[in-house]
């Protein structure tokens, strides 16, 4: 017996009976339990489900041909199962083809049970192999994921506190970006389609954690500092922009360089008045023109330590960031658009932080 095959189900589809429970018979004998093994005698849509969630279907080719033949063909080969063809033909043009996939086998029609036997084994240890090799991958992916999310949140953590701030504002504003990220890769025709994905929307949230990450470099003195900066303190000051892009410069990581590029451009201006470098327009990068609207809502709408104004509530923010004159320039009118659509889902962001902080020590 073989113990690894105990987790296994089968599927077996054959319209002759006898046949049908020898290939039964011989699956048992390899460690299958009964209870795991299904045998149908003819391809039917309810059944459909049960040869989906199987690990190796036993399938009589002309049952499969004739159903994809008839009018309304309703089956497909499961994507995530070993086959077992049993053909008259195994030379068969189609059926060829259909042994050209990954984790399939044929036998023909006076299959010996020895053959069948060896064929069926391979089938079924190689597909556990691969299904544990997967299941060994994604875990791994995932808490290197993790790790990645952790350092990149302790790290956002260091960083504010450093600052006089709430110590939550990375995190605010990684929720506000990746919202507006979201909400401009569902758009039918993004203007810069290659810019950003679903796929790259963790990396703008962690870009966005990390945006002030050139604020380790800027002494206390300026940093902390309660009364108005001077003009040389304040140039200090700004290039927590070139500071930060300095520390995450030079990878070859997809996800240090969209936090290479938000670190510098944060504060750049949709009108060319921002720094450090005075980008305009679509030269800004996407992600840098979708952390800069964030980062403003956020500042505005949360009242910080070192600030005397009262915070603006969140909608009047929005109103203000549109058609103020204060903000006239400051951003990407097309992303302000979709952050003034996003409305709804901003403000729920906006009071969830608001509870978390409430509740936190
Ligand atoms: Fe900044
Ligand atoms: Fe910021």
């Amino acid at each position: 017996m073989q113990p690894e095959l105990q987790n296994c189900r089968v599927v077996i589809v054959n319209k002759h009976i006898y046949e049908g429970e020898m290939l039964q018979q011989i699956v048992l004998q390899l460690g299958v339990p009964l209870d795991r093994i299904t045998l149908y005698r003819k391809l039917h849509r309810q059944y459909v489900r049960t040869i989906n969630s199987c690990d190796l279907l036993i399938l009589e080719y002309s049952l499969y041909r004739y159903s994809q033949n008839s009018n309304r063909p309703f089956f497909t080969l499961p994507d995530n199962a070993a086959l077992l063809f049993i053909s008259a033909d195994t030379h068969d043009q189609q059926v060829m083809e259909l042994l050209s996939r990954d984790e399939s086998d044929c036998v023909g029609y006076f299959w010996h049970e020895y053959e069948a036997t060896g064929r069926i084994k391979q089938l079924l240890i190689g597909h556990i192999l691969k299904k544990s090799l997967q299941g060994e991958v994604e875990q791994k992916t995932k808490q290197l994921a993790d790790t990645l999310e952790e350092l990149t949140l302790r790290l956002a953590e260091a960083i504010e506190g450093r600052d006089l701030g709430t110590g939550r504002h990375a995190k605010r504003i990684s929720r506000y970006a990746e919202a507006l990220g979201r909400a401009y890769v569902a758009q039918p025709n993004p203007q810069d389609r290659e810019a950003l994905s679903l796929e790259n929307l963790p990396a703008l949230r962690r870009a966005a954690l990390l945006h002030d990450i050139g604020k380790l470099a800027i002494a206390d003195s300026i940093l902390k500092k309660r009364g108005r900066l001077t003009d040389s303190e304040k140039a200090i000051m700004n290039s927590h922009t070139t500071r930060g892009a300095n520390i995450l410069k030079g990878s070859e990581l997809a996800d240090l360089q969209a936090a290479f590029q938000v670190a510098l451009t944060h504060h750049e201006k949709w009108d060319s008045s921002g720094y450090p470098q005075g980008l305009q327009a679509e030269g800004i990068p996407l992600m840098g023109r979708i952390v800069a609207i964030a980062d403003v809502f956020d500042a505005l709408t949360k009242r910080r330590r070192y600030q005397t104004n009262p915070p603006i509530e969140p909608r009047q923010m929005i109103l203000d960031m549109r058609n103020s004159k204060q903000w006239s320039g400051h951003f990407d009118p097309y992303l302000l658009d979709l952050f003034a659509k996003i409305e709804e889902e901003v403000l729920a962001l906006f009071n969830r932080g608001r509870r978390h902080e409430t509740n936190s020590p």
